[in-house]
């Protein structure tokens, strides 16, 4: 089939590339030039694992194509996706649609012929009915528009598995026809069993929100548990491994730590409270209010951990902090935990190296203040406490005593509970983690 994919970021980008991998005829569509150049010489403009695989074979393949015109997306389309980003609002918490509503003024007028417009951006609840009008005010004569939902649940890091082996397909639709057209596009995946749940736009834009609502309330929870586990001397990872097995629970999004950060989690659970109290029911999730309390907590904890753990004031001391990404195997640091705390500690005075694998550029980018690189044992030098803030598989392989020579004091707070704590104190570091006896 046909298809457009309109916005071309972590969701749209690797849409695109596995539309064309599972055989569909692909045109990719962003406003920025360099991202567009990029892609189409088969360079991803992020780092996620995969993609320049599947996105070299799908340009040879001839299949994928972008562009920066959405005169031309309107003419090759016959299912457009949207796939652009809704922030938060500056000075609010509701999402912010302008870049959807730009998309839709951009497209609808040059249709050619009807078609289907495919949302796929996280939205407010309401949002496909509120563009079905504006699509309706916009499309030429005798050219019907009709507009779906069909969230992503993809995971930065996982994004390719996921789009090409997804847990489930959900599409919010008005007739019939679209249905068909959705299940055609993912036919592949229906025949390889992937479950396929049909239903109306709005109960579609819900289930996405629902689904991260959920999932940071269980990161929420956990952490909770453990600042519980810290007063009472109890053990989180423990704690979390006895409620896993109860199957009714799962151990998985139970990893205690700094919380959760990103482009989605945070802000889809203020959006949702935002458009909840639009709706008149803000106090059915005013707990989501609570839930960002407590991911918020989680930051200020660690860092006032690590003033008390240097002797209560951090003015010239020297902090290494690894992991600069809201996690790893991505290079996003969109409301990053770890950067966040880095920011703290250096604002309380004190001399922060960060080290991150993929994500120093953006760090640096997002926080010129701070000193990060890609240089693990140069981030170390001389410090007076490391914190371990993303969990990135090559901290696991660091050698804690090689590293306790580089350091001044050997001292560990591991923010993600998921470092070898048995050999670093058997090298001679003070460890600290949250939730767990020290
Ligand atoms: C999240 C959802 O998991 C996806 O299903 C969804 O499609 C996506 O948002 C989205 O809305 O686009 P993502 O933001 O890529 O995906 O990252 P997650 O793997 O969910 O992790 C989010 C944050 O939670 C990270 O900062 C991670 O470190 C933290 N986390 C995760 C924990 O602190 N503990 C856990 O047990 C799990």
């Amino acid at each position: 089939m046909r298809l457009t994919v309109i916005g071309t970021g972590y969701l749209g980008a690797v849409h695109a590339a596995c539309m064309a991998d599972i055989g569909h005829d692909v045109l990719g569509v962003d406003v920025d030039t360099e991202k567009i150049k990029a892609l189409s010489e088969g360079r991803p403009p992020f780092y996620e694992p995969g993609l320049d695989d599947v996105l070299t074979s799908a340009l040879a393949s001839g299949r994928l194509r972008f562009t920066t015109s959405l005169r031309e997306a309107a003419a090759h389309g016959e299912v457009h996706f949207i796939c652009v980003g809704t922030p938060q609002q500056p000075g609010s918490q509701a999402a912010d649609l302008r870049y959807v509503d730009a998309v839709v003024d951009g497209l609808v007028p040059y249709l050619p012929v009807s078609c289907l417009i495919v949302g796929k951006s996280t939205v407010p609840v309401g949002t496909t009915a509120r563009l079905a009008a504006r699509i309706e005010r916009l499309a030429p004569e005798g050219v019907r528009a009709e507009v779906a939902w069909n969230p992503e649940f993809l995971r930065e890091g996982f994004a390719v598995e996921d789009t090409l082996r997804p847990d489930r397909l959900v599409a919010g639709v008005t007739s019939r026809e679209a249905d068909e057209t959705l299940r055609r596009v993912y036919a592949v995946m229906l025949e390889a069993g992937v479950p396929y749940i049909s239903t109306d736009p709005n109960t579609a834009e819900l289930v996405k929100v629902a689904a991260n609502s959920f999932l940071a309330t269980k990161i929420s929870f956990i952490n909770a548990m453990a600042e519980v586990c810290d007063a009472a001397g109890a053990d989180v990872v423990t704690l979390a491994d006895a409620l896993g097995h109860d199957t009714r629970i799962g151990r998985r999004f139970l990893n205690a730590g700094l919380g959760f950060g990103g482009g989605c989690l945070p802000k889809d659970i203020r959006a949702f409270v935002a458009r909840a109290q639009e709706l008149g029911v803000g106090p059915a999730v005013n707990f989501l209010d609570e839930v960002d309390e407590i991911n918020q907590h989680q930051r200020t904890r660690t860092a006032a951990l690590a003033r008390h753990l240097v002797g209560g004031d951090l003015t010239g001391r020297r902090v290494a902090v690894l992991g600069a990404t809201f996690k790893p195997n991505s290079d996003d640091v969109r409301d990053s935990p770890a950067l966040a705390v880095a920011a703290a500690l250096h604002r309380q005075g004190a001399d922060v190296r960060v080290h991150d694998p993929e994500g120093a550029a953006n760090a640096r980018r997002a926080h010129p203040e701070l000193r990060c690189g890609s240089d693990l044992l140069e981030a170390c030098q001389g410090a007076e406490i490391v914190l371990h803030l993303t969990e990135w598989g090559e901290y696991r392989e660091v050698d804690p005593v090689k590293l306790a020579r580089v350091v001044r004091e050997p001292v560990l707070i591991d923010g993600r509970n998921a470092l070898p704590h048995d050999e670093w104190r058997a090298a001679g570091w003070t460890v600290k983690a949250l939730g767990r006896p020290a």
